[in-house]
């Protein structure tokens, strides 16, 4: 018997659950169901034993980040059901990559509780104090091709949206292509890198860093990035927004997976996206430019209208689109 069946089984039941209960139900001894719950109280959960009634978890909303607090609130087939968990790494890109180099299964999923070299994109690093975000990195091996692969970005980018309108429910959306923003300012930033060859796809990893518990930001980031603890001022727990993020990425990566693009996520992606009929300017290294964006289409791209109404596709690894005022 696993201790992470029984916090799921406490979880569930809400109430107290008596020592006999689970013991018929593992089908083990209650030495064994005592020996579980103090791991448990190890772990950081507060487990209540009251005689004649037996067990109760006591819910609180931060805990301590772990591989068993976070797959108790798993609920998905394949995605995060690998479960990979560190304490402290150098960055869960690299961690997943190296297991998929190895040859983990797609879903795989690496979650750390802090970073020492945590990667943003176009180069730049991404700040991972221990204790307070999310960290974590999906291993993908899709059949698609690889240019198709850079939608798979925006894919995590709904499911954290939809994961995150549970605790916020207003004022959260997506600036293309894949930073998720609260009021403007963004909460979660995600990286993709790939192993692929012209023909084929080796794996794909896609990090998401979230901003979760900080109680603020530093300050050359504070205008333009702001924290779930901030905008709600209470903490979120982590493990259960992580599996949370897993639960709506496995049910829009089937519908990605039907096209091997966006089409069947297109109306959603775009009714959350911040820079739709907005004034933005496209960085292009061949020259930036302004125009109004009217949403992705189903490649993913963003489509830019000109003054003179001509339409530019932009696609997400060539360039980066700022609001015409600045981050949004
Ligand atoms: C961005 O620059 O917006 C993307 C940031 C991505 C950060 C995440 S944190 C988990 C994963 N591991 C990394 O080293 N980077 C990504």
């Amino acid at each position: 018997m696993k201790r992470d069946e029984i916090l799921k089984k406490l979880r569930q039941a809400g109430d107290y659950v008596s020592g006999q209960e689970l013991c018929e139900y593992y089908g083990v001894s209650r030495t064994a169901v005592w020996k579980a719950i103090r791991q448990l109280e190890r772990d950081g959960y507060t487990i209540e034993a009251v005689t004649n009634r037996g067990y109760r978890l006591v819910e609180s909303g931060e805990e301590t980040l772990s591989r068993v607090s976070i797959d108790s609130h798993m609920d998905t087939q394949w995605v995060g059901k690998n479960l990979v968990f560190r304490k402290e790494t150098g960055s869960t890109n690299m961690d997943a990559k190296l297991l998929a180099e190895e040859g983990a299964a797609a879903g795989t999923l690496v979650v750390a509780d802090m970073q020492t070299a945590g990667r943003g994109r176009r180069g730049r690093g991404w700040v991972s104090e221990p204790g307070t975000d999310i960290y974590m990195s999906l291993l993908l091996r899709p059949s698609c091709m690889p240019q198709q692969a850079s939608a798979l970005t925006l894919v995590m980018a709904l499911a954290v949206l939809e994961a995150v309108a549970e605790i916020v429910p207003d004022g959260v959306g997506i600036k293309w292509p894949n930073d998720v923003v609260i009021n403007g300012r963004k909460i979660c930033g995600i990286l993709t890198e790939m192993s692929a060859e012209p023909d084929g796809i080796h794996y794909v990893v896609t990090g998401v860093g979230i901003n979760t518990n900080r109680a603020e930001m530093e300050e050359e980031i504070r205008s333009h990035a702001t924290s779930l603890m901030i905008e709600t001022a209470r903490p979120v727990n982590r493990a259960k927004l992580i599996a949370r993020v897993m639960h709506y990425y496995e049910a829009a990566y089937a519908l990605f997976a039907q096209s091997q693009d966006m089409t069947a996520l297109l109306d959603r992606y775009n009714a959350f996206l911040i820079n739709r009929d907005k004034e933005v300017r496209v960085l292009d290294p061949k020259g930036a430019y302004e125009g109004i964006a009217r949403g992705i289409n189903e490649k993913g791209e963003l489509i830019v209208e000109r003054e003179d109404k001509t339409r530019e596709l932009v696609y997400a690894g060539e360039v980066s689109v700022r609001g015409i005022y600045g981050y949004v």
